[in-house]
């Protein structure tokens, strides 16, 4: 009977979360007394572009940080493709195929852009048991560094010291370096924040090119950016959601409007 009972479970849990790239369920992180994320819900497809908007401090980034694995919840669950993680470290969720980009300090300013690349390919590689030494694997790697920097527009600059380059084309090195990891599902916190106006449709462009199977969610505050990205919006408010679906359902929610866009 019991048996029978988690067996049950089990095919109602992979029923509801199996076809989805990411699924949280009940996620509540609590600070001391501040409730940050409150009985969050959320499926993300394959493919999807998700964006998650909201006011300041509505818990975006700690959304972010417990499906990383940065934090753990004080409650509920995360899926990725299926596989509960809740448990799994970050590094576990990493080689699942979870990537994010802000990780700023991954960067070594005294390189090359193509070097701080290559890195990430050969830390990539040894991951997968690939690696294995000799000009072949050496030949391979530049291929897949060249690959990724022309992804990223920066084929001109790889021979440049990282310290060098304009901020927005440290951005986009980061967002290189999260590729290098071959991500199925990537993460942008603010994207765009501090970019100018130039280097923010620049940003926009590298994502809109990004392959259509890879699944983002994106924080962002820039509204134009949200709209021109994303499927599907969610709005996060004192950490609970609001409202989520389609641009076009979320910009016209009178709630929407009255909470998070200050629109009359
Ligand atoms: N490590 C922490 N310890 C205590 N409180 C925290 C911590 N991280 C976040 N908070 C609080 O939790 C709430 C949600 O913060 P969070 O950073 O997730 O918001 P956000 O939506 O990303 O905001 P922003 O748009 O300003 O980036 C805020 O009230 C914040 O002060
Ligand atoms: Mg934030």
């Amino acid at each position: 009977m019991m048996a029978e009972e988690a067996a049950g479970a089990v095919s109602l849990q992979f029923k509801e979360f199996g076809m989805h790239a990411l699924a949280v369920k009940n996620l509540s992180k609590n600070f001391g007394g501040l409730r940050a994320l409150s009985r969050v819900n959320l499926t993300v497809a394959a493919g999807e572009r998700h964006a998650i908007i909201g006011p300041n401090g509505a818990g975006k980034s700690t959304f972010f940080n417990v499906i990383t694995g940065e934090l753990q919840p004080t409650k509920g669950a995360v899926w990725l493709h299926g596989r509960e993680v809740t448990s799994l470290s970050v590094y576990q969720r990493a080689n699942l195929g979870l990537g994010h980009t802000f990780q700023r300090n991954n960067l070594f300013t005294g390189l090359t852009v193509h070097e701080n690349v290559r890195l990430a390919v050969q830390h990539q590689e040894g991951i997968n048991r690939h690696w294995f030494k000799g000009i072949t694997a050496f030949t391979a790697v530049t291929e897949s560094v060249t690959g990724i920097l022309a992804q990223v527009g920066l084929l001109p600059q790889q021979a440049i010291k990282v310290g060098e380059l304009a901020y927005g084309q440290q951005r986009a090195l980061e967002l290189a370096l999260a590729l290098a990891t071959r991500p199925k599902i990537l993460l942008f916190d603010e994207p765009t924040a501090g970019m100018s106006p130039a280097e923010t449709a620049d940003i926009v462009r590298l994502i809109q090119s990004l392959p259509r199977d890879l699944t983002m969610m994106i924080v962002e505050h820039d509204m134009d950016v949200i709209f021109s990205l994303a499927d599907r919006i969610t709005v996060l408010h004192y950490g609970q959601i609001i409202r989520s679906g389609s641009p076009q359902e979320v910009r016209q929610d009178a709630q929407v409007q009255a909470i998070y866009l200050g629109n009359s």
